[in-house]
């Protein structure tokens, strides 16, 4: 059956029948928003590369969850960005240091607004490496195992409501899943960043998140963007240590991964708009050179139509509000 009788436009002459036959839609319950936190009270930095993006400091997060919260975005991913910085990452595993206090302000401040705790060292180290650089500057897997399993612990104890590992050290999701469990916290879920490509997407977040590496780059742990079997076996892996959700991250240049991890496991699938791919949507709209709402909810599309269960975005509120009925 050829033209004339097959005509896909019937079904798209009006919005009644658009709404109708639409097979992929947005909801605010499958978005979360990341938050950035640094020492002090009534902390608002900008963040420069993120324009309406903000450093916040604990009182001032604890706010902004709130507003967050009411848009009816479900969660937040909290990353810490501490003033005391040292080889040993101290300060992430500290149960006084920020990452933790924040985590426990968030948690009083708006009890039913999850709190995911993103877990790595990257924040709180002097190098700004994920985890722990030997004498000969390499990152060491093992021990940086150990010290992310007490960064877990730490933010579980805080009241986090899901501990979200973005190290891509091997081994860290079982690592993390035994010291949980030994210590009375077998309820609190892990996100594996399971395929975190290292990608040239993340340079504005690192301004905000203060976690630029001092020397040489991510790529000895990261992945390397030009592979998706590979990003299978970390995503397979993952599952396999006990990861409660997976992640692909950043989403918009790897929808392919997204899909062929959808395809491949049966736990929740989480993609990552990362901070490049929301600052230029917000640059090429400042400049008047794009619609930046239809562009987010067409990136949004795109990343649900590809397979993601859920989606950590920057524009999480605003989506949140533009959705409502
Ligand atoms: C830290 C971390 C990064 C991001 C999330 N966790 C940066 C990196 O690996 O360099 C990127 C998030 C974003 O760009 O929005 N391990």
């Amino acid at each position: 059956m050829g033209f004339p009788q097959e005509r896909p436009r019937r079904t798209r002459q009006s919005d009644v029948w658009r709404r109708m036959v639409r097979e992929t839609r947005l909801t605010p319950d499958a978005f979360i928003y990341p938050l950035f936190v640094v020492p002090g009270t009534a902390v608002r930095n900008p963040v420069k590369s993120m324009p309406g993006i903000f450093q916040l400091s604990v009182d001032e997060a604890a706010k902004h969850a709130k507003e967050v919260a009411a848009t009816g975005v479900p969660a937040v991913l909290v990353f810490a960005a501490p003033d005391q910085k040292d080889p040993k990452a101290s300060d992430a595993w500290n149960p006084r240091g920020l990452a933790a206090r924040a985590i426990s302000a968030i948690k009083e401040a708006c009890p039913r607004l999850l709190v995911w705790a993103d877990v790595c060292l990257c924040g709180a180290t002097d190098h700004g490496h994920c985890g722990h650089v030997t004498a000969a500057g390499a990152i060491d897997n093992d021990t940086s195992v150990d010290t992310l399993a007490q960064v877990a612990l730490n933010c579980a104890r805080a009241g986090a409501d899901a501990v979200a590992p973005s190290d891509m050290m091997d081994g860290r999701v079982r690592g993390i899943r035994e010291l949980l469990d030994a210590n009375s916290m077998q309820s609190t879920p892990i996100v594996a960043y399971a395929a975190k490509y290292a990608s040239s997407f993340y340079g504005p977040f690192r301004e905000a998140a203060e976690s630029a590496p001092a020397f040489g780059d991510r790529r000895s742990y990261q992945m390397d963007p030009a592979n998706s079997r590979e990003a299978l076996r970390e995503v397979l892996l993952d599952v396999e240590e006990g990861a409660d959700l997976v992640m692909v991250k950043p989403a918009g240049p790897y929808l392919d991964v997204i899909r062929q991890v959808r395809d491949l496991v049966r736990v929740p699938v989480v993609a990552y708009q990362v901070s490049g791919e929301f600052s230029l949507i917000r640059a090429a709209a400042a400049n008047g050179w794009i619609d930046e709402r239809a562009a987010v909810l067409e990136t949004l599309t795109g990343i649900r139509r590809a397979g993601a269960d859920l989606i950590i975005s920057y524009f999480a509120p605003e989506v949140a509000q533009w959705l409502r009925p």
